[in-house]
């Protein structure tokens, strides 16, 4: 799946949140958004499958325009378009099988025997295979990440966007999301979109990196032409104390 982003503008009350901004996801490839707090990342994630509407722009998924698109148009493409947003909300009150099991069961597509097959398959692929009958409370925040990884995996999804999914986790464990992310990428060939602030995933994973700033993107390329970067901004911000 191709997504592209031309001139999208985005304000909420006096905040103008994104002021024209141009961004390329390429088929197969990892695209990261960096940028500081509050700089509009989530927004623009959420731009990407319809649940914000811009003030003026386009989002063009495989070349058609959704930016202006009915709740009822949209929801065969945000089928196709897995979402592991930050905190990845899985239900308490459901076991591990029960929340991969989740979009599934909802969208009714398949029977019910089928339905646990491709639960129990995602699972192992997280490595979670003995984990089904768990709750959620009783899971590491790694793992209950591979849960909801694995939600998003049931779905066959063209892309997925994943927001800061290693924020809240330590180094090894943030190394495994993120080999969890590449394993992705290269065994299904989906466009990933990854949000993050954690250097060593962006530089660790990306194909290409976009950086934004006050609305706009400062900087754009490859992790290379990222680590030679003149803008001091963008200079600071991946030399930054990663505590801080
Ligand atoms: N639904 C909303 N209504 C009003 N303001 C919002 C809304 N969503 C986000 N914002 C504001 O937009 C800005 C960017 O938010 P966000 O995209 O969440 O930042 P981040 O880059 O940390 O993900 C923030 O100032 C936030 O308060
Ligand atoms: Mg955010």
């Amino acid at each position: 799946m191709h997504i592209q982003v031309q001139n999208l503008c985005k304000t909420f009350g006096a905040n103008r949140v994104l002021d024209g901004v141009t961004l390329d996801f390429a088929p197969g490839k990892i695209t990261v958004v960096l940028g500081g707090s509050g700089t509009g990342k989530s927004v623009l994630l959420k731009h990407l499958v319809g649940i914000l509407q811009p003030d003026s722009g386009t989002v063009l998924v495989d070349g058609r325009d959704i930016s202006q698109l009915k709740e009822r148009e949209l929801l065969p493409i945000r089928m196709r378009i897995g979402l592991l947003f930050q905190g990845g909300a899985l239900l308490n009150s459901l076991n591990v099988e029960q929340n991969v099991g989740l979009g599934l069961r909802e969208h009714g597509l398949y029977p019910e025997k089928e339905v646990r097959r491709i639960v129990q398959e995602k699972l192992t692929l997280m490595g979670l295979s003995d984990k089904g009958r768990e709750m959620p409370a009783n899971l590491s925040g790694g793992m209950r990440k591979r849960v909801a990884l694995a939600r998003t995996l049931t779905m066959n999804p063209e892309a997925i966007l994943y927001d800061e999914p290693t924020a809240g986790l330590d180094p090894p464990r943030s190394g495994r999301v993120d080999a969890l992310i590449r394993e992705m990428s290269e065994k299904t060939k989906v466009t990933s979109v990854l949000v993050t602030h954690d250097m060593v995933s962006a530089f660790g994973l990306a194909d290409y990196i976009y950086f934004l700033y006050r609305g706009k993107v400062i900087e754009a390329g490859t992790p290379d032409e990222f680590r030679q970067t003149k803008n001091e901004i963008v200079q600071r911000f991946i030399n930054r104390d990663p505590a801080g």
